[in-house]
């Protein structure tokens, strides 16, 4: 049967994730309008909100019923997510976020990344309210290596030899990571040490699959269905999973106009791209990838007790599957 979002994953913690809008809306004020002006434009835009979705079901899978402090942790979590994809539409020149015309678009770069940095600064912010050092420490941590992973994506940026191995750090530091202070962060919080590295290996990797599924996506989805344009990893010559699987399963004029693309970047060659990997296996293996991502997420929540909030996010994980199917 198929996955309904509202009843089968939000359902347990519907009203603590309604509440939490009150701390992002607080979050994103700020006594320069065009501080508040460029924030709400993408938080208005909505977004699937999972990550706060996932802290909340984690803090609760943890056995807390109390999740009022956890509806501002979640809120600090959407607002270090939405900081990192306003940062990622200036690097990656993108001109469509959730629909609408990205904050670069609509404004400039300079605004766009002073913007996202008053976004991290507030989500700390609002963490220290928390009064919780080591999660402090843990997001701080944490914050640092996302950074470190988007640098190490544009060093491989026009890079045909990069590894599988290399992706994967890069779409650990990037994605995953912050996946897992969502949900490790809920354990801190509510006082569940023991469930860290659980809930840790869960979201380390869901955010792998997640990751893997997107760059799926890049190739095979439409703007209108994402929220945001195709082929914008080929156009910033990104080598992600899709192309170095692509690179491994052909030899010849095919092999060589994957190096090219991601070594020069741009459209001219998406075409042609898509067909290649399509038919190479290379969307075949990445699949593989992402259901194996997925099943050892899924394994990792044996340790947490039986409950509704344990199969929401054992849900998450396969709706996330969901979208390459
Ligand atoms: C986009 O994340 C960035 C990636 C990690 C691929 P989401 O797909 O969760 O973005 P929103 O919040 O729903 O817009
Ligand atoms: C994910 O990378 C962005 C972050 C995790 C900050 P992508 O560049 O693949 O994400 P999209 O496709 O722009 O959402
Ligand atoms: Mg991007
Ligand atoms: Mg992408």
């Amino acid at each position: 049967m198929a996955i309904d979002f509202k009843q089968d994953i939000l359902a347990p913690v519907a009203a603590d994730f309604a509440a939490m809008d009150k701390f992002i809306n607080e979050g994103i004020s700020s006594k320069v309008a065009l501080v508040m002006s460029v924030s709400k434009h993408v938080v208005e835009a909505g977004g699937k909100r999972m990550r706060p979705i996932m802290c909340l079901l984690a803090a609760q899978a943890c056995g807390e019923n109390d999740l009022t402090q956890t509806q501002r942790l979640a809120a600090v979590i959407e607002m270090l997510h939405t900081a990192t994809l306003v940062h990622d539409d200036v690097v990656d020149e993108s001109n469509l976020r959730r629909g609408r015309p990205t904050a670069n678009a609509t404004w400039n770069n300079q605004t766009a990344v002073l913007v996202g940095d008053f976004l991290i600064a507030r989500s700390f912010d609002l963490l220290v309210d928390l009064n919780n050092m080591t999660l402090l420490k843990e997001f701080s941590t944490g914050t640092c290596e996302i950074a470190e992973g988007e640098v190490l994506q544009l060093q491989a940026q026009h890079q045909p030899d990069t590894t599988e191995e290399t992706y994967l750090s890069i779409i650990h530091g990037k994605t995953s990571r912050l996946f897992q202070l969502a949900t490790e962060g809920a354990a801190i919080l509510v006082g569940k040490p023991e469930y860290r590295q659980a809930l840790q290996q869960y979201a380390g990797h869901f955010g792998n699959a997640f990751q893997i599924i997107d760059d799926i996506l890049d190739y095979t989805s439409d703007a209108e269905t994402l929220g945001k344009n195709i082929g914008d990893d080929l156009m910033e010559g990104k080598p992600t999973l899709p192309l170095i699987s692509a690179l491994s399963k052909t030899s010849g004029t095919d092999h060589e106009i994957i190096r090219k693309s991601i070594a020069t970047g741009g459209l001219t060659e998406l075409d042609d791209v898509i067909r290649i990997v399509q038919n190479s296996g290379a969307l075949d293996y990445c699949r593989l990838r992402a259901q194996q991502e997925t099943q050892l997420a899924i394994d990792a929540l044996a340790i947490l007790p039986e409950s509704i909030a344990r199969q929401g996010l054992y849900n998450l994980a396969m709706l996330a599957l969901d979208r390459i199917q």
